[in-house]
């Protein structure tokens, strides 16, 4: 019988069986010509590595269990105890409390650089810096960072650029066509895309850093389960149509709550009015994503009041589904950061962000409309 599967099955299998001593030793001598234990590697995460390996135009990438693991991945290839890190301050929390709780307590320091001196680390930079940390568009006021820019300024400094690309996809922004060293993802969001896996990845730009990334995976324990990454990549075949969809409805809904009397800010790259919007409109090919934050009254009873009302925005705290969400920065992602960080940042009791789903655009307009009545 001969079994020619269209789709790849889901290895759902921990280990791998060898008839003798020659064919481990034959796995040995030639990587990748066949499987020890899933951990180490398993046809469908590295399917999902390739794919989003592809997608970013890299050297090589490894499957995580999330995207924390992602981003520790990235960090344990380039620093060791007495390592000094820099991290753009707009920064999803989740990579905050991993680098102020638990890599400071591994000897690795950080310091936090504001959005507009990304471009000029001369005063940040310390002989043990090794690398800069930030987001293409930024969790959760969407800034968007010149990459080009970013790259050109660590490499003057010999820093390496770290990129978590979540947010844009590869769909919008290659970093490491830009110069970036590591691109990585929460696969969690747009890359699986339907709010039903946990899961990550960190592309390589080179050879030698890809290898590392998924040695990193294999001792540290962080890389993913066979069915996870089955579903996220069956998840990614569809992200080129998603993005499309998630980025129209975004932008109708931006100008919409922009002219709202009860919406005193948007932030969102695809309106003009954002400070970075032609560098979104050049960087990102003319597409600017689903994510947007809008600043409501500072007042608790009037964001519950919206968060009540609406029908097609729970409030689930992630992101990037296709169906449509609401989420609420200062209590959730950005709960770990000292009151000062979050003012610093504008992350302030008045600020929702969405995640713009893909359902007919209409339908969410009507939603907003009625929720944000007075
Ligand atoms: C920009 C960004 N990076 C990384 C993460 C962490 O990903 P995960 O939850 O898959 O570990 C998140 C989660 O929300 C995120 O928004």
């Amino acid at each position: 019988m001969h079994i020619n599967p269209k789709i790849t099955p889901i290895y759902q299998t921990s280990v791998f069986k060898f008839a003798d001593l020659n064919e481990l030793e034959q796995y040995f001598a030639e990587p990748g010509s066949r499987y020890l234990y899933s951990r180490n590697g398993n046809p469908n995460s590295d399917e999902l590595a390739e794919a989003v390996n592809q997608l970013e135009g890299g050297a090589g990438a490894v499957a995580t269990g999330s995207g924390m693991a992602a981003i520790f991945a990235a960090m344990a290839v380039y620093c060791q105890a007495g390592d000094h890190v820099l991290c753009a301050a707009d920064i999803y929390g989740g990579s905050a409390a991993l680098l102020n709780a638990e890599l400071s307590r591994m000897g690795i320091a950080v310091t936090y650089v504001p959005f507009e001196q990304l471009y000029d680390l001369q005063p940040f930079v310390q002989p043990t810096t090794r690398l800069l940390l930030c987001e293409t568009i930024s969790n959760p006021l969407l800034r968007v960072a010149d990459l080009r820019r970013a790259a050109e300024e660590c490499h003057r400094h010999g820093l390496k650029l770290v990129v978590d690309n979540t947010f844009a996809t590869p769909l919008i922004t290659k970093p490491l066509a830009l110069g970036a060293d590591i691109v990585l993802h929460s696969v969690t969001k747009y890359i699986a895309g339907h709010s039903d896996v946990t899961a990550g990845a960190a592309v390589a730009g080179d050879a030698d850093t890809a290898a590392r990334l998924r040695q990193i995976g294999v001792f540290y324990g962080l890389t993913l389960s066979p069915m996870e990454s089955w579903l996220a990549v069956r998840g990614l075949k569809t992200m080129r149509l998603r993005v499309r969809e998630h980025s129209h409805n975004a932008l109708a809904i931006a100008q919409f709550l922009a002219q709202h009397s009860g919406v005193r800010e948007v932030y969102y790259p695809g309106l003009p009015t954002h400070a970075q919007h032609a560098l979104a409109a050049e960087q990102g090919q003319g597409q600017f994503g689903g994510m947007l934050s809008f600043l409501l009254a500072d007042d608790e009873a009037v964001v519950n009041r919206v968060m009540q009302r609406s029908q097609r925005f729970p409030f689930a705290p992630s992101l990037a589904g296709v169906d449509s969400s609401l989420s609420y920065p200062l209590g959730t992602s950005h709960r770990a950061l000292s009151p000062e960080q979050q003012q610093a940042l504008g992350i302030t009791v008045g600020l929702v962000r969405l995640s713009v789903g893909i359902e007919p655009v209409e339908e969410l307009l009507a939603d907003l409309e009625q929720a944000l009545a007075s």
